[in-house]
């Protein structure tokens, strides 16, 4: 099998990939080790910056976005029991997110490539890359249990932090950059009404606590817990105490219960593999990168690297020119590293990181108290979460 990019992994990344390279005659082949349906229903994150909304609707991938996502003007930081809006259209000349489950942009995405002739291969398991210093790169994967091999012009490693891609380079010819938090996320679905109009996140003698939500009916809720933790441990009742106690607040607010239909523990670390290409293989979104959750940045990182990589690889087969392919790593590993201290910076503002330590505890409630009452400094959440701090 021949294609001109091989494109490892079926997530937003590399589905948005295929999509891009389309719009302008690039042929592409997606492996996926998946099934569809593994991937349309997997839940993961739902935050869209401004511009990766305004990309998806640019593509012509928005439109059921624009109908049943939801646009958010702000977000509530809740501290030492009063809540405090951060108001994005204010602070960022009118920017908002759009708040739209990831599994839901993949469904889309794999929707429009399949009307559009696109070639997915799903439950077809990448296995190994070669010859990647060679024009002629290529992918042997497993599907049906039989050895393939695609060879192309170029390799795009969409696999994810667990994916073949990435540990085909070398060793010697990549640096990694990595921190673990001594937390989780205690992730529940609920299925409910709201509790609020806006995200909420908030910081408690007990922990970090976030409410958010997926649609009018389905809630998404988290809160900080041990990285060890185990599912079971947690009674329907349990999560709601310990979420009712983080979220309280000094007028009485109440958080609106439902029907918890997933738990699920989501581990938090910060990962940056330097450079994000070798030879004719580049890395993008996860496989290249992990952020903790608390910035919301992790599809919106995966969006903006393939958005770049579809510009280079545009002007390369247009023109022959690879500036733009040369220059892909040290691009997107500006913006990677803008939105890593940005995600490590909310992380640290807004969790526990040891209980007994009260004076840690202090400090990040005037560092909230700062980030809530001066415009300068509410500009600098407002910016970075919407996704206008790099234009
Ligand atoms: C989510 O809705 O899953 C979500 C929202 C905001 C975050 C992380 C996750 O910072």
């Amino acid at each position: 099998m021949r294609t001109q990019v091989g494109i490892v992994g079926g997530g937003p990344a590399g589905l948005l990939l295929s999509h891009l390279l389309h719009l302008e005659g690039i042929a592409s082949v997606v492996l996926e080790r998946r099934s569809r349906e593994d991937l349309e229903t997997t839940v993961r994150a739902g935050v869209l910056e401004y511009g990766t909304a305004e990309l998806l609707k640019e593509v012509g991938v928005g439109e059921r976005m624009e109908r049943e996502g939801s646009v958010h003007h702000g977000i509530e930081l809740r501290f030492d029991g009063l809540g405090h809006r951060i108001d994005f259209a204010d602070l960022t000349d009118g920017l908002s997110i759009t708040i739209y489950g990831q599994q839901e942009v993949v469904k889309d995405l794999i929707r429009t490539r399949l009307e559009t002739g696109g070639q997915i291969l799903f439950d077809s398991e990448a296995e190994s890359v070669h010859d990647l210093d060679t024009d002629s790169p290529k992918v042997r994967f497993l599907a049906d249990g039989e050895e393939e091999e695609i060879s192309c012009d170029y390799v795009a490693g969409c696999d994810g932090f667990l994916g073949v891609c990435r540990p085909a380079v070398p060793e010697r010819a990549r640096t990694e950059y990595t921190r673990t938090y001594p937390f989780g996320w205690f992730g529940i679905l609920v299925e409910g009404p709201p509790s609020t109009k806006e995200l909420i996140y908030t910081l408690h003698d007990r922990g970090f606590a976030l409410v958010s939500t997926r649609s009018p009916e389905i809630q998404r809720l988290y809160f900080q817990c041990d990285p060890h933790d185990d599912t079971e441990e947690w009674s329907d009742a349990r999560i709601w105490d310990e979420l009712s106690a983080r979220l309280a607040t000094r007028d009485g607010w109440e958080l609106t219960d439902g029907k918890i239909f997933q738990k699920d523990i989501v581990q938090m670390r910060s990962f940056v593999c330097e450079p994000m290409q070798y030879g004719r293989l580049f890395l993008a979104g996860d496989a290249a990168h992990i952020v903790p959750p608390t910035g919301a940045k992790g599809m919106n990182l995966a969006v903006a690297d393939v958005r770049v990589l579809a510009r280079a690889l545009i002007e390369f087969y247009g023109s022959g020119d690879t500036e733009l392919l040369d220059a892909y790593s040290e691009t997107c590993l500006r913006r990677v590293w803008r939105a890593q201290r940005f995600s490590w910076w909310m992380t640290s503002m807004l969790h526990r990181f040891d209980r007994s330590d009260p004076f840690q505890l202090k400090v990040q409630q005037a560092e909230l108290d700062y980030v809530t009452s001066s415009r300068a400094a509410a500009t600098t959440i407002a910016e970075n979460y919407v996704g206008a701090a790099l234009g």
